[in-house]
């Protein structure tokens, strides 16, 4: 197969369906599909697949992984993000990325950038380990924070850390559609060589002067946090002195964002306030909380639990290999019935205790024993 090329329109689609529908018939039990993946993984439509086409470094802790979708990928719009399937010694775990690459992309591939995660194992094997001519199962891109097709007002990123990504695809996307409007970009890194995207984002600055790149470097060389030097309305103020008129996309870290929301709030300006976050908003575990022995009923494992740690995450780290995808309570891939015992929504705080109550391991915890259809 041409690996530059694009991937299959939608009449290539039908008629590579209605294909497989007739073969089939001679492939019983299995499908045409799990054949055709024998030949070329990127073939298949029983799944969808990647094949890691390219690794570059941006620092040195994060990495731009290009992929080369197969057959059933749809195009993505600027800021949406896609699950990606990671083996990791023998079990299958599921991320969310953002994807970076501009959709306006002509060679039918896509970039994500992964930065390691403290304590994170998944990431740190995508940027460490992963290899051209892996490949990877994927999901469709998914998400509502990308850009309108209308020309954005004058939009302002604030971004920190990995956050820089879907701005990034979003400024990209504009200057391929050669309508970037007047842009500014505030971004916090902890330093000059965190800066991810940091050599192409120098050039695009110089070649669009539209495009008013604002870092803030949160520390020097050897030196501890600096109070002054996170967000703040003063700060904002300075860098972007008309940021009301603006229409602000935000992605980073949860203090900043909720920084960002009291300050959007607190001027009456929500509505052009656009938040993407990477983890779920978990409130105050309660003083009084308390963790259990978290019983899988199907699997027959039991593992403790506390009162902070997901149940998704018990159940890894006792060796089992749940459903699941986003991690942060949005798409429901990990839902499952509680059988008995009493599990806490961290998000909340609600604490479910009624037997045949659907619940999402990724964002419940264990408050007390409990026992889970897994
Ligand atoms: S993994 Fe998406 S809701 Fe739990």
């Amino acid at each position: 197969m041409n690996d530059t090329a694009r991937p299959a329109t939608r009449p290539q689609r039908s008629l590579f369906s209605a294909i497989s529908r007739i073969t089939d018939l001679f492939a019983y039990p299995l499908r045409t599909s799990h054949y055709v993946e024998l030949v070329n993984p990127l073939w298949t439509t029983h799944l969808l697949q990647a094949r890691v086409m390219k690794v570059w470094d941006e620092t040195k802790d994060s990495r731009t992984i290009t992929l080369k979708p197969g057959l059933n990928w749809r195009g993505h719009r600027a800021g949406q993000h896609v699950r990606v399937g990671i083996p990791v010694g023998g079990m299958h775990y599921t991320r969310t990325y953002t994807i970076s690459s501009e959709p306006e992309r002509s060679d039918g591939c896509f970039t994500i950038t992964v930065k390691v995660v403290e304590g994170g194992r998944i990431s740190r094997h995508i940027v460490r380990n992963l290899k051209p001519g892996d490949y990877l199962p994927i999901g469709l891109p998914q998400g509502d924070f990308y850009l309108p097709d209308a020309q954005p007002v004058k939009p302002l990123f604030i971004t920190a850390g990995s956050g820089i990504t879907p701005a990034m695809c979003m400024v990209r996307s504009l200057i391929a559609q050669e309508r970037l409007p007047d842009t500014v970009h505030i971004h916090y890194a902890p330093h000059e060589f965190d800066l991810i995207f940091g050599k192409e984002i120098g050039e695009l600055a110089r070649a669009h002067p539209r495009y008013g790149f604002q870092p803030v470097f949160t520390r020097a060389l050897g030196e501890e946090q600096r109070e002054k030097r996170h967000f703040s309305e003063a700060q904002l103020n300075q860098l972007c002195p008309d940021w009301r008129e603006r229409e602000c996309y935000a992605c980073g870290p949860q203090g900043l964002l909720t920084a960002i929301e009291a300050l959007w709030d607190g001027a009456g300006l929500s509505r052009r306030l656009h938040v993407e976050r990477f983890r779920a908003t978990v409130a105050e575990v309660p003083a009084d909380a308390v963790g259990g022995v978290v019983a899988f009923a199907k699997s027959g494992v039991k593992a403790e639990g506390d009162r902070a740690t997901s149940l998704l995450r018990v159940a890894e780290d006792a060796g089992l290999n749940p459903a699941h995808g986003c991690r942060m309570g949005i798409c429901h891939a990990c839902d499952t019935t509680l059988l008995s015992g009493c599990v806490r929504d961290m998000r909340t705080g609600q604490v479910i205790n009624e037997a045949g109550s659907l619940v999402q391991p990724c964002i419940c915890a264990a408050a007390g024993d409990c026992e889970l259809d897994l």
